[in-house]
């Protein structure tokens, strides 16, 4: 049986709450690999990853160190795969189906159960497009975990906050048996 997860990281703010997500499936003795889009570098740096996970993160759709594409290579035998911080950017581009970045190749390559965790400001969460987005997604098998209401990094209080990992890890429990 495969101890495979892999965590997408977007770029959002709450990126810095995955590291906490990461290290504690890292604990549980998993084998967690990491996927950062482009933006997401612009709010957690790669290095923590690799500490995290042993393992650098794969950024670049051509990593050399997956000769058949990370796209094929991390979706082979991964038992969970998680997206958190999911932006609103990453729930269209999965919700269409767009293979425009290794991230959203990725998740039309797995074949495991998938969690999204969305993190937004509110008005971006209240809109339709993202709501209809978010309901092809669940209508897909995707399981989606928050938002919360609270503190947004706008400085504001309402719904769009990133769930806490404790919240995420239990939503990813019944996969992680
Ligand atoms: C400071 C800052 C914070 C952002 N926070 C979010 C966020 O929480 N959620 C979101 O959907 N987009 C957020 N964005 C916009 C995304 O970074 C942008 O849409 C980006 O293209 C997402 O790319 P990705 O989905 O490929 O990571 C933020 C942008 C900035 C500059």
């Amino acid at each position: 049986m495969s101890h495979r997860v892999v965590v997408g990281i977007s770029g959002g703010i709450a990126a810095f709450k995955s590291a906490a997500l990461v290290s504690r499936l890292a604990q549980r003795g998993l084998d967690v690999s990491v996927v950062m889009t482009e933006a997401a570098e612009q709010f957690i740096g790669a290095a923590t990853f690799s500490a995290l996970c042993n393992r650098a993160p794969v950024i670049n759709a051509f990593d050399s160190r997956y000769p058949l594409g990370p796209h094929i290579e991390l979706a082979t035998d991964c038992k969970l795969f998680i997206v958190a911080p999911a932006t609103a950017h990453i729930i269209a581009s999965c919700a269409f189906g767009l293979a425009d970045c290794l991230l959203s190749t990725l998740y039309l390559n797995m074949e495991c159960p998938i969690v999204f965790a969305p993190a937004m400001s509110t008005p971006m969460w209240e809109k339709p497009a993202v709501a209809r987005n978010v309901d092809q997604l669940k209508a897909d098998g995707v399981r989606i975990v928050g938002p919360d209401s609270g503190w947004l990094s706008c400085r504001r209080m309402g719904a769009g906050r990133m769930s806490e990992p404790e919240a995420i890890l239990s939503a990813c429990e019944p996969f992680l048996v």
